[in-house]
């Protein structure tokens, strides 16, 4: 059975990709300290759809991965690098520099893989690695993974989480040519999902949806037309798996189904879904990031990988797991 480690395993795509493993008989050692303000949560206080210790092959380490790199002896065939300091837009723009520390974080996980040798290392990197000149009102298009060239051209990334992002893909191609350590590149566009935080635009925009009473005004950020490319984080995990064995160089996969939605597309697709007619007031003072990111699929297509649930059907389960989350806890009072 493969030896799995995951860093950043309590975060939202870890989890998902924690659970999957696990039920595919993998041995998952979890390195998680459930770092303020991200998306964690302990496996203690319960994982939204299953409970990881019940497998026996599951083990929780509750420490920053640098500690760990640093006492660890063990050999894993895989090394998944999912840890780092995310939280939603507002860190994102208000706390640059508290979203540095993923240059340590990525440099630890490097140096620690030069010694460890993992079997192949699985790193997530990020669509705010792309140059946002592709990103303006002016002139966007969808994002193809050779938009980012180490040779020629990077471009400027989004903040100072692209910039550590794009650091972290130039340490892996540097791993790969100079140590021979194999790795896969994964660019995550807006990855999704019912048991996301609440900081994050999608679950948000649900659960204010569903709350919100019929003909209410509820608000989104900026101007509202600012458009995302949004894949349910199942799609992401199955093209993980799907590709993760066939890119051994530290070059990059979009994690993406190519579709621009806008944000009031989405608000205007999740009040229809509940049957509600709502007006939206823009909020100029909060932040809306680029105009528009969205990723090619040529790459993925390439792979045979196409992602299968559709937004409309993402939306019908974040409904679903909310009403269910709130029955629940009215139940429990
Ligand atoms: N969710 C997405 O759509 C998306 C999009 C682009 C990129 N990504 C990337 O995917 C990865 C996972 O993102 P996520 O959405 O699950 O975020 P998340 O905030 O839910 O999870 C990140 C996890 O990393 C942990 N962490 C922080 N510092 C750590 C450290 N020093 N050692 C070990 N763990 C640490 C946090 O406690 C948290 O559990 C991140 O690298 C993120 O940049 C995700």
């Amino acid at each position: 059975m493969p030896k799995a480690l995951i860093t950043g395993g309590a975060g939202f795509v870890g989890r998902h990709l924690t659970i999957r493993l696990l039920s595919l008989g993998w041995e998952v050692d979890v390195v998680d300290p459930i770092y303020p303000g991200t998306g964690a949560i302990h496996p203690d206080r319960g994982w939204p759809f299953e409970d990881p210790r019940r497998y026996s092959t599951f083990s929780f380490y509750g420490q920053d991965c640098r500690e760990f790199f640093k006492s660890s002896e063990k050999k894993y065939d895989y090394a998944f690098h999912l840890a780092a300091i995310v939280g939603g837009r507002l860190v994102i723009e208000n706390q640059p520099l508290a979203v540095a520390d993923d240059l340590s974080i990525d440099a630890h996980f490097w140096q620690w893989a030069k010694e460890r040798r993992p079997g192949k290392s699985v790193v997530f990197s990020s669509s705010a690695a792309y140059p946002i000149r592709f990103q303006t009102w002016e002139n966007y298009t969808l994002l193809s993974e050779d938009m980012i060239d180490f040779t020629r051209d990077i471009g400027v990334p989004d903040l100072t989480y692209g910039w550590a992002k794009l650091t972290c893909e130039f340490l892996a191609r540097v791993a790969y040519q100079r140590h021979g350590l194999r790795s896969v590149i994964y660019r995550p566009f807006s990855g999704y999902g019912e048991d996301q935080d609440l900081s994050y635009p999608f679950p948000s925009i649900c659960k204010r949806i569903l709350d919100a009473p019929n003909g209410s005004e509820i608000d989104v950020w900026g101007s509202g037309l600012q458009m995302r490319d949004f894949i349910h984080i199942e799609d992401c995990v199955d093209i993980v798996l799907a590709t993760m064995d066939k890119i051994d160089d530290a070059s990059p996969l979009n994690l993406s189904t190519g579709i621009f939605t806008s944000f009031i597309d989405l608000m205007q697709a999740a009040s229809g879904l509940c049957g509600k007619s709502l007006r939206f007031k823009t909020q100029p003072d909060k932040p809306e990031g680029v105009f528009a990111r969205g990723g090619d699929t040529a790459r993925q297509l390439a792979f045979g990988c196409r992602p299968k649930i559709a937004l409309q059907d993402g939306i019908r389960k974040a409904f679903d797991f909310r009403k269910e989350l709130d029955s629940r806890q009215k139940a429990a009072v």
